[in-house]
């Protein structure tokens, strides 16, 4: 993936065949990124039939974060679903490049599924977010200033969470509040001002990952279903300092909830 010349979609293709040899499952219907406090989320998704360290898949890096597990894993679940999990994240912040962070997007791509599920810790700009909220992703802006995409690749996100899942899922719990997710660089929080100007762009959400994903999946066909958990309300929203520790409590004390949420709306896809 770090050859220019390599073409990333046939990386991935070898990568979807190693899932498919390590696992025994030739296909699977869904993948479910695991984002921060959400480790522990696919637990009631059904029976694991097989985990892999993320290592043993082409192109997969280490991970990078504690609280990040680096491993995916092949779940089946009671209605007859095959869904990769997928707990080996890399992030933009990491700087290791954005076909890094897309690997496992394109790689879930190519093992046949056609809903991909991203996840991620966040902080909210909403002050009626406590923390351990969990919120749809309704729409995104990348403060990247990058792209997955490569070449003259002019695709249409409208509707890029798409709005059919996102009414599945209320349709479970009728009470999720949903808000447009910012992507920044990290891995640095944001300043107060960055948090005013979020909020004034039209975002309600910020965090460090999804809409390159995002992208990358509806590039690939996929339909998508985004699920922020809101650890902290945003830098100058909350008045204490933030920390990695608060997000990931925020994360553990959630874990019931999210994890139910998340076995109910993977069952009605
Ligand atoms: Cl406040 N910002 C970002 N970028 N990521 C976060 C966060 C805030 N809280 C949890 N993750």
């Amino acid at each position: 993936l770090d050859d220019p010349a390599a073409d990333p979609f046939e990386v991935a293709a070898r990568a979807a065949s190693d899932i498919a040899r390590l696992t025994g499952v030739p296909q699977h219907d869904i993948a479910l990124t695991l984002g921060s406090g959400w480790g522990k989320a696919a637990d009631l998704l059904g029976e694991t039939t097989t985990t892999i360290p993320a290592t043993e898949v082409t192109g997969f890096s280490r991970p990078a974060l504690a609280g990040h597990v680096g491993s995916l894993r092949s779940i089946l679940t009671p209605g007859g679903t095959r869904v990769l999990v997928i707990g080996a994240r890399t992030h933009y912040y990491e700087g290791h490049g954005v076909r890094r962070v897309v690997h496992s997007v394109r790689t879930a791509a190519a093992t046949g599924a056609k809903t991909m599920v991203l996840t991620n810790g966040a902080g909210g700009i909403k002050e009626t977010w406590t923390p351990g909220t969990p919120v749809l992703i309704s729409d995104h802006i990348n403060l990247t200033a990058d792209s997955p995409l490569e070449g003259a690749t002019f695709i249409d996100l409208t509707d890029l969470y798409s709005s059919r899942l996102r009414d599945l899922a209320r349709t479970i719990d009728p009470s999720l509040d949903e808000g447009v997710y910012c992507q920044f660089r990290g891995p640095h929080y944001e300043t107060p001002a960055e948090v005013q100007m979020a909020k004034t762009i039209g975002g309600h959400i910020v965090g460090m990952s999804t809409a390159l994903e995002a992208i990358a999946a509806r590039e690939a066909g996929m339909e998508v279903l985004g699920f922020s958990l809101i650890t902290n309300l945003a830098a100058g929203i909350q008045t204490t300092p933030l920390s990695h520790q608060e997000v990931l409590e925020a994360g553990q004390a959630a874990e019931p909830v999210i994890s139910d949420l998340l076995a109910r709306v993977i069952g009605t896809l």
